[in-house]
């Protein structure tokens, strides 16, 4: 039985349509789903948008649209988005689907039935647009610093949900290594925070409409998180069974940004404790990103769209470009300046200059493509070099480093393009000279081998290249993969 895989992104609110961060995670998750299908794994790719709540309900208003009709049209914005990115994955999950608020009703029941939700009082700071309580100590003069806007004191007869009861277990969870939180710097943060002991929250609220109403009191509806966390398991067709999860379950990997770990550390694992399944394997946490030094907002006019990068940059370019603007770990900024100076850089004059060279040459030796597959005819000192780019490679993948990934690729190009220098082949297959052969025996090689890396990051544009330089012969014209812009 081959492994599975299953990975998902946070399902993003629908108040507008996604911008470059939205695109940075999924891209993120594509590649990583990619590369499992390559080894051919059975993977399940789940995105989707998160629907309900107050700050959708206010989007809504704002735009002079019913609920329903707002959200549906954001939603074709998000798949629109995907698609041109080269998206592919398995399901886009709406929260405001039929089967999903049936299984969160069913899930909701049984919290109830086994008094992990109760009814009380509850009083706090509420970022309307966090969709979140905070304390007073996470408030910068007053403000919710992601969003400097101050939160509404709510006070209300609510039910609560039993947070604190899965404390202990959560935090055994996590040293215990059952779930892995990465980077690690992002563990302890998790680790430092349970230590501060947890409270029971509230999860209904009486003002929303648009929700999912409770269904032992419908005079409320859910917590839009808590709404939101069950995608997960709906995502795959889960029908509201503890039991009866789908064979994916659970997570191999659930990627984010650090913005939204803390929910998914504390709350998540509690629901999924509380209803006896099992906790994600991984959560996979990136930083975020600045435009131009800023924080990408539409009242600054800064916000990238993936519509305007795919525009600019063509869909590979944009994945290749957005995957890379991330170390490990850390944040980031973009600016259009910087992207273009790096497609030109890293695509137009490194791997698409490398290619049109060698194809170049190829097609003057009229190159037999069939016969380039062994290994020994190919020079040691590009063999080598390829073994321990192929070595890096997959290390820095299987730790998710993508942009750490794609410069072993880039040194190998570069390689690659010394070896060109100095070897001078077109003189030699001007002189119809037979050492041409394996010179280019050896770029060939590893020209496919760079395909064979790149396709999870550029899936169009190495199909592209595995094509044409395979009937390299009948082309009309230059492969021209990445224009010089
Ligand atoms: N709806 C919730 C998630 C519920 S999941 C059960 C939500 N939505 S969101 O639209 O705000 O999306 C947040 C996520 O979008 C981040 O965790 C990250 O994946 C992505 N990003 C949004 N802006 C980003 C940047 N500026 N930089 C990098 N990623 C960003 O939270």
């Amino acid at each position: 039985m081959t492994n599975k895989f299953y990975i998902t992104t946070p399902i993003y609110y629908i108040n507008d349509r996604p911008h470059a961060g939205h695109a940075y995670t999924t891209i993120f998750a594509d590649i990583l789903s990619r590369c499992h299908r390559a080894k051919k794994e059975r993977v399940f790719f789940l995105t989707g948008v998160d629907e309900h709540g107050i700050k959708i309900e206010k989007a809504a208003r704002e735009a002079g649209k019913d609920f329903g009709v707002f959200c549906d049209e954001n939603a074709g914005k998000f798949q629109e988005s995907w698609r041109i990115l080269n998206i592919k994955y398995d399901n886009f999950i709406r929260t405001t689907n039929p089967e999903h608020i049936f299984a969160v009703n069913r899930a909701l029941e049984i919290l109830f039935k086994d008094g992990f939700i109760y009814k009380g009082e509850y009083q706090g700071n509420y970022c309307e647009e966090c969709e979140q309580f905070k304390n007073e100590k996470d408030l910068i003069n007053g403000k919710c610093p992601d969003h400097q806007k101050e939160p509404v004191l709510l006070k209300e007869q609510c039910y609560l949900f039993r947070l604190s009861h899965f404390e202990k277990k959560i935090k055994e969870k996590i040293l215990g290594g059952e779930l892995i939180i990465l980077p690690e710097e992002r563990k302890n943060e998790i680790l430092n925070f349970l230590g501060e002991g947890l409270k029971d929250i509230a999860i209904s609220r009486r003002a929303v409409k648009w929700g999912v109403s409770l269904p032992f009191d419908p005079s409320f509806t859910v917590y839009v998180w808590i709404d939101a966390f069950l995608n997960y398991l709906t995502g795959l067709g889960w029908s509201g069974k503890p039991k009866d999860v789908s064979e994916f379950w659970p997570p191999d990997v659930q990627l984010m940004a650090k913005d939204i770990l803390r929910v998914h550390s504390v709350i998540w694992p509690a629901l999924l404790l509380a209803l006896e399944i099992p906790l994600p394997k991984k959560f996979l946490v990136h930083g975020f990103f600045t435009v131009e030094g800023q924080k990408m907002s539409k009242s600054l006019g800064n916000v990238i769209w993936p519509e305007n990068l795919v525009e600019k940059f063509g869909a590979d370019a944009s994945r290749y470009l957005l995957a890379s603007s991330l170390a490990y770990g850390g944040d980031g900024n973009l600016s259009w300046n910087r992207l273009k100076e790096k497609y030109n850089a890293d695509l137009a004059n490194g791997i698409g200059n490398l290619f049109e060279r060698v194809f170049t040459m190829a097609r003057d030796y009229n190159y037999d493509y069939d016969n380039n597959d062994n290994n020994d005819k190919i020079d040691k000192e590009i063999g080598d070099f390829l073994e321990k780019t192929k070595t890096n490679y997959s290390q820095k993948m299987d730790d998710y480093q993508l942009y750490e990934a794609l410069g072993t690729i880039l040194s190998f190009v570069k390689k690659l393009d010394q070896y060109i220098n100095q070897k001078e082949p077109w003189k030699l297959i001007a002189n119809k000279n037979p050492e041409a052969k394996k010179i280019l025996d050896s770029l060939i090689f590893g020209i496919k081998n760079i395909i064979i890396l790149l396709k999870p990051f550029m899936p169009e544009k190495m199909a592209q290249a595995e094509s044409y330089f395979k009937n390299l012969g009948w082309q009309p014209e230059k492969l021209n993969l990445f224009p010089r812009l």
